[in-house]
């Protein structure tokens, strides 16, 4: 995948660099990113949507200063989803004309920094925040471009905690209620905004694409329904992301290509009938632009085994870096990157180190008979890995890499246990 190849020496290579190489001078748990895989990511869905749609990465996939530099670089927007990731895109010079800023609820302080910045589109999520970002809006003396976000009632076949378009969802104000219909009447009522468009994301590592042409026949039909009823005309659409990928044996999304050309044909069609104009696509693809260009090390610490049972193999990461498998039952791939060309013929249980039975990475997978000092790879593993990971037990996060042409450079530094520290306070009456 990407630039990721089997050296002379029998290691795993990633940019043109040894992964033991990588272990060796950063230390593990290692987050690799392979830059070339995810500007290509980056580029293939601006080519698939061509010049007059627009994609957003979404940052809450992977996001650090670094990564606003590449998807900046490569044309992209930028979603964000909270005060923190607008502080980042900020920091890193990421143009705030080019941002469009989500969450299902907004503070007062953070829609106040999204209006001093001047993000692009704030993407409104209940009839509350409308209000609310009105009259911000007006205090800060602007006028914001908005999208609403709805919710269409489309059951997208995905674990149920990243499913979001169904109707009984804290996301977005539904379409089947009427309360749509209500949000975008108050919307065209309110002084300070400017309703430019539609938005709604059913969910997330979706490999099927009928959901997503649904999604956009169902928007359609409601924009249809919406001009009738108050002539406005919808002139953004906005799917969303959701597209799925490749994590184990059997995984099999459709690529980028197929996945813009349904959903471009579909909004095609879906106008043509309801004489609407073609409104601007845009798409929010977070999981498939960072997910595939990541890579985790971990050094392979205890092997236990207990006879006739299981083999345990245990690295020194785990949930705290990648919550993933715990929290969804996500499922990953695994090599040992030192020894490549050996067989993968025992079967093992990848074990983290947190105090917690529940923290296995993964359940099964085979590896040459693993020994202490191994360095385990595990791939795919950009997206919502970093952007999930916490300090349980009190574990420092792993740094970052950024991997290209022979090239490793830290873009997110390991914490140090001072870090940790850090915003603890000891009250006075407890010196001694
Ligand atoms: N747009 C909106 C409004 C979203 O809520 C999301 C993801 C995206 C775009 C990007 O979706 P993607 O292309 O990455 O599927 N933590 C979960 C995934 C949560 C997704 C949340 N929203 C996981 O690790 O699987």
């Amino acid at each position: 995948r990407g630039t990721q190849r089997i050296n002379a020496a029998g290691e795993l290579e990633i940019g043109g660099i040894s992964a033991v190489a990588l272990a060796q001078k950063f230390g593990t748990p290692l987050y690799v990113v392979d830059e070339a895989l995810f500007r290509e990511n980056c580029r293939r869905y601006r080519e698939a949507f061509g010049p007059d749609n627009r994609v957003v990465y979404a940052g809450k996939a992977l996001l650090c200063t670094a990564i606003c530099r590449l998807v900046e670089e490569e044309g992209l927007y930028l979603d964000v989803s909270s005060g923190g990731e607008l502080y980042t895109a900020l920091a890193a010079g990421f143009p705030p004309g080019r941002i469009y800023f989500h969450g299902n609820n907004k503070a007062p302080d953070e829609i106040r920094q999204g209006l001093e910045a001047g993000v692009g589109r704030f993407v409104v999520d209940n009839l509350y925040e409308l209000t609310l970002l009105d009259r911000l809006a007006g205090d800060a003396g602007r006028r914001q471009e908005i999208l609403l976000r709805l919710t269409p009632g489309i059951e997208a076949h995905t674990h149920q905690y990243i499913r979001t378009g169904q109707i009984d969802s804290k996301f977005g104000l539904p379409i089947a209620t009427g309360q749509a219909l209500a949000g975008i009447r108050q919307a065209l009522e309110s002084p300070n905004l400017k309703l430019v468009g539609l938005h709604c994301h059913i969910g997330s590592q979706i490999f099927d694409l009928e959901p997503f042409r649904e999604a956009a026949r169902v928007m359609l039909g409601f924009a249809g329904e919406v001009r009738e009823a108050t002539g406005w005309v919808i002139e953004e659409l906005d799917l969303g992301g959701g597209l799925g990928i490749y994590y184990v044996s059997g995984d099999d999304p459709p690529a980028i290509e197929a996945y813009a050309a349904a959903i471009l044909e579909t909004v095609r069609e879906a106008v043509r009938e309801r004489g609407l104009p073609l409104p601007r696509v845009v798409v929010e693809p977070g999981r498939s632009i960072a997910g595939p260009a990541g890579i985790t090390l971990y050094t392979v610490g205890g092997v236990k085994e207990i006879p006739g049972v299981r083999l345990y193999v245990m690295v020194d990461g785990g949930m705290n870096d990648n919550i993933r498998p715990a929290l969804y039952q996500a499922r990953y791939e695994a090599a040992l990157a030192n020894r490549m060309r050996e067989e993968p013929a025992t079967p093992v249980t990848v074990a983290g180190k947190c105090c917690e039975s529940g923290d296995i990475l993964i359940h099964n997978v085979h590896l040459p008979y693993p020994v202490p000092g191994d360095i385990l790879a595990v791939p795919a593993t950009g997206a919502y890995n970093y952007a999930m990971s916490m300090n349980y037990n009190r574990l420092p996060r792993p740094a970052m890499v950024l991997v290209g042409d022979g090239r490793a450079e830290v873009i997110v530094a390991r914490e140090s246990f001072a870090d940790l520290t850090r915003n603890d306070r000891i009250p006075e009456r407890l010196w001694k």
